[in-house]
């Protein structure tokens, strides 16, 4: 199986200054045509919030047309900058999303990797929140399905990053996420978003990942510096690949870049001692 991960779009009104500025829904138009070229195709994206910026209905409105030649499965969460009720309005042919007015979480069930989705908004807030209701959810979930490999996503990571303005619009209490997830082993990974960087973390008994953003980064400043910096670095989206065997969930980093044509150097039976780069090959 085959899980990308796309986040952050923050797709925004049409000629308003997230397209001036840093043209969020123009990368998220090339990230839909990235996914779509993948080989193997992936099985399903994933989209882990910050889907647009204001939480508007026109901006969903834009983000579903942006979305709509994706040519797998979407899942879809809320992130700090999105307001539930509109999401659900814009994306009314989600039959997967609860549409009782409370939080966005819900389980997929139709693939070898069972994924469960968490909702860590809360409004008005940049920081993210599991409260108790939220958090008993998750175990009783985890808890029908101990033999499945799980794949557990959310916006806000549940760890500091060091980037020190991004931890101070962190997830409230990381630790009583972990203590639900240390009684869940068959957890192999929880994919993030919200920090526009990939990171890796060691995190209850898991991995913790968080995907880049489709469009902006965040400027790597590691302390003592206290700023917060875009930075347009390549996008990228994550491809969780497995299990295989006893093999966990392998997870890579697939640059949203097709400007780099693969220079094959070793055809799967002998290498290729006479082979010239394909043109547009760059050194
Ligand atoms: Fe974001
Ligand atoms: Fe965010």
């Amino acid at each position: 199986m085959v899980i990308a991960q796309i986040s952050d779009p923050h797709v925004s009104a049409a000629g308003g200054k997230f397209d001036r500025l840093l043209a969020t829904t123009e990368h998220l138009t090339r990230a839909v045509a990235h996914l779509n070229a993948l080989r193997p195709r992936p099985d399903v994206v994933l989209l882990t919030g910050d889907l647009v910026e204001h939480g508007r209905p026109d901006e969903y409105r834009r983000l579903r047309e942006v979305l709509a030649p994706l040519a797998m499965p979407l899942f879809v969460i809320p992130g700090n900058h999105d307001d539930r009720a509109n999401l659900v309005r814009a994306f009314d042919h989600h039959a997967y999303l609860p549409r009782d007015g409370g939080f966005l979480q819900y389980t997929v069930e139709e693939w070898p990797v069972r994924l469960v989705a968490l909702d860590t908004l809360v409004p008005g807030e940049s920081g993210g929140r599991l409260c108790a209701d939220r958090l008993a959810w998750l175990d009783a979930r985890l808890g029908e399905a101990p033999g499945r490999p799980t794949l557990v996503f959310m916006h806000h990571p549940p760890f500091a990053t060091r980037i020190l303005a991004m931890d101070a619009m962190g997830l409230e209490d990381p630790r009583a996420l972990a203590a639900v997830l240390r009684r869940h082993p068959h957890v192999e990974a929880v994919a993030c978003g919200h920090i526009h960087r990939t990171i890796v973390h060691r995190f209850a008994g898991t991995v913790a990942a968080v995907c880049p953003s489709t469009a902006h980064q965040v400027a790597l400043d590691l302390p003592p510096e206290r700023r917060l910096a875009v930075v347009m670095e390549p996008p990228a989206c994550l491809l969780h690949v497995g299990p295989d065997g006893d093999a966990g969930l392998v997870t890579h980093v697939s640059p949203i870049d097709d400007s780099h044509p693969p220079f094959v150097v070793y055809d799967g039976e002998r290498w290729l001692a006479d082979a010239k780069p394909p043109p547009g090959f760059r050194r």
